[in-house]
């Protein structure tokens, strides 16, 4: 067994883009109730502004978590894009990324990747980033992340773990920020998925949490690999996963597992 993997500094529970669907997801907001509901490890996705701003969003588009829609076709016209990636830092900071979800949230940011390292860093939180990037932009996106992951956790104690399902954007943040941990994401098990995990060198593989089974952990834990679930909102099925010996799981309901952190 290699060694990669033995220091796992990260809890177990992780709450999933913040705080699941009780808040916004991918804003600070979510970030504030996940922490309310115990949590000290958070998902999140980072994906990158046209002039190269890590930022939070989980879509290529803007329009199911944003008011970009309503916003700028009052201003422009009906023609603008509704990538995010193909628009400014300095537009997508005009957003309302909150009242989406409810009136409470009104007026809630996007947030950059910065504004999330401060507040995990101040709090003592851990962050694992899912490299998220806008199709066609692969390395960019994992160079990026890992640049700047690697200035704002400069220093810091318990590094983000960066992950991502594009091998590319893994290749790229190896390459730009090789001390940072990375895991790699499956949403299925390619007959090489060990290997292309351990050429990318990760310490973690995170799966569709259905694909662990006593067979695939006893695998990763051979090849020196953490085992990581996403995204587990059933009690029954994440007993099944702890009795298994995985290492982590990704949830939505951070109100229904705060009582097992
Ligand atoms: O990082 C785990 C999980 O977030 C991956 O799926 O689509 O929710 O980003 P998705
Ligand atoms: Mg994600």
């Amino acid at each position: 067994m290699n060694s990669r993997a033995q220091a796992w500094p990260y809890p177990r529970w992780i709450a999933h883009r913040g705080a699941g669907k009780l808040a916004p997801e991918n804003t600070l907001a979510a970030f504030r109730v996940g922490a309310q509901h115990g949590f000290r490890m958070f998902e999140c996705d980072a994906k990158l502004s046209a002039d190269g701003v890590p930022f939070l969003l989980h879509d290529a588009s803007l329009g199911r978590t944003s008011n970009a829609a309503a916003l700028w076709a009052k201003a422009s016209g009906s023609d603008v894009s509704a990538v995010a990636g193909e628009h400014a830092w300095s537009r997508l900071a005009q957003l309302d990324a909150g009242s989406w979800h409810s009136p409470g949230f009104a007026g809630e940011p996007l947030p950059t990747l910065a504004n999330i390292a401060r507040y995990c860093l101040l709090n003592g939180y851990a962050l694992n980033i899912e490299i998220k990037p806008t199709p066609g932009t692969e390395r960019l996106t994992g160079a990026v992340v890992a640049q700047h992951a690697a200035r704002l956790w400069q220093g810091a104690e318990v590094p983000p773990l960066l992950s991502s399902f594009a091998p590319e954007a893994l290749a790229a943040a190896q390459a730009a920020a090789p001390h940072l941990p990375r895991a790699l994401l499956l949403d299925h098990l390619p007959p090489d998925w060990l290997d292309i995990a351990l050429q990318l060198a990760c310490v973690a593989i995170v799966c569709k949490h259905s694909l662990w089974n006593a067979r695939t952990v006893q695998q990763a834990r051979g090849a020196g690999f953490k085992s990581l679930s996403y995204t587990v909102n059933d009690t029954v099925e994440a007993q099944r996963l702890e009795a298994l010996g995985t290492d982590g799981i990704i949830t939505d309901r951070v109100d229904v597992f705060s009582s097992q952190l």
